[in-house]
């Protein structure tokens, strides 16, 4: 059975991106003999603004049902303010499939993009788990007299045991499974002692389950710069959904910016969902400048979840040997344009054929 892809390009420089990602799964079909069909949907701005569907009926029962895996690009238009169909497909299909695993690899594929000093390819290498479901983007709350000088507004910041024990876990299974020999869970149980005192809690009898791993705990303004002050020191980080989402991009800085950033939505063994961390750059939209190698690397991802690990791990030499040859966007210090870097990959993706 070949495994099937939904895939979502959405807004912005998604198509774009999408686009050459697309011609990177049509390359690894021919070169590795991988079994993959996919097909698109048009969800996205576009849709929203033409028909005032955002996230169709049935999708969520449909997307379990009939693929293995969603590749979707970046959702957010400057015409559509209030991000209503963003917040309905992205949100709608992390919380509808329970995706509760956000996965971020930060590893830096040269060292001149580090904007750190004397730091080398092997000083940033870890990965970031965020919880995907709960805590502060749970969207539990709402605004009291809203609009008047009285207005209150309340977000709510929902930890349950099954949520926090469940990512923990994982951060620990992939650390082993990864020959990985640290975990670090970062937390702010010193001012948010019920939230995160259940944080603290379930991290303390997890951490007994993996007595071979160094299991650490850092509050998170600590663990904020501690990974500017020293990379190298961390191999897995596991935090919660808000201070995953700081994190991540604050980590994605060390790897010269979100143009080579990817990330996985993760229920494991079920249907996920894999985007590059940028999001939909209206400024560059259109003009063929967008950095692919974000929607290459997540595409590498997906495809080791698939079963595809030859792949995914050429496909990421690939990119590393573009970056060395400058073989570029502009904001990795290259010339090329958004086609002519997958042009580039996808020509040396099919120089594997055996
Ligand atoms: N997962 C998502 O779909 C997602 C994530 C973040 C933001 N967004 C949405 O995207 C829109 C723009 O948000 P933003 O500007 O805060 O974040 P952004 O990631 O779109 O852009 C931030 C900066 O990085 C640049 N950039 C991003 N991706 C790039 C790439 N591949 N190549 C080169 N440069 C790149 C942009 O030009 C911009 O200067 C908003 O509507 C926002 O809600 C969506």
């Amino acid at each position: 059975m070949p495994k099937r892809i939904a895939i979502i390009p959405g807004d912005g420089i998604g198509p774009e991106v999408i686009g050459v990602a697309e011609r990177v799964l049509a390359k690894v079909v021919h070169s590795f003999r991988a079994p993959l069909v996919w097909t698109r949907f048009d969800w996205g701005a576009e849709k929203y603004l033409r028909e005032g569907v955002t996230l169709p009926e049935g999708a969520i029962e449909m997307l379990r049902r009939d693929y293995d895996a969603i590749l979707i690009g970046a959702l957010g238009d400057p015409r559509v303010p209030s991000n209503q169909h963003a917040a309905d497909i992205l949100l709608g299909i992390r919380f509808g499939l329970d995706l509760f695993v956000n996965q971020r690899p930060v590893k830096l594929l040269d060292a001149r993009l580090c904007p750190l000093k004397s730091v080398t390819e092997k000083d940033v290498d870890f990965v970031v788990f965020r919880e995907n479901t709960e805590g502060a983007y749970a969207g539990v709350g709402g605004n009291f007299k809203r609009d008047t000088p009285d207005e209150i507004a309340v977000q709510e910041d929902v930890n349950t045991r099954k949520g926090v024990e469940r990512i923990l876990v994982h951060a620990f299974e992939f650390a082993v499974q990864h020959g990985r020999k640290k975990v670090c869970m970062s937390d702010k149980s010193n001012a948010m002692p019920y939230g995160h005192g259940l944080w603290q809690r379930a991290f303390s009898d997890v951490r007994k389950r993996y007595p071979q791993i160094e299991a650490r705990h850092l509050y998170v303004d600590t663990l904020a710069m501690e990974i500017i002050r020293n990379p190298s020191q961390f191999e897995v980080i596991v935090t919660c959904n808000l201070f995953g989402d700081i994190l991540s991009d604050l980590a994605a800085a060390l790897l010269g910016g979100l143009g080579a950033a990817p990330s996985a939505n993760l229920n494991p063994g079920r249907v996920s969902m894999f985007e590059p961390v940028h999001g939909s750059a209206p400024g560059i939209a259109g003009k063929n400048q967008a950095n692919p190698m974000a929607a290459i690397l997540t595409t590498g991802m997906m495809l080791e979840n698939l079963g595809f690990p030859e792949a995914s791990s050429r496909i990421e030499t690939v990119v590393r040997e573009a970056i060395h040859q400058n073989v570029a966007t502009a904001d990795f210090g290259g010339t090329l344009a958004t086609r002519e870097v997958g042009d580039w990959i996808c020509e040396r993706l099919e120089e594997d054929i055996c």
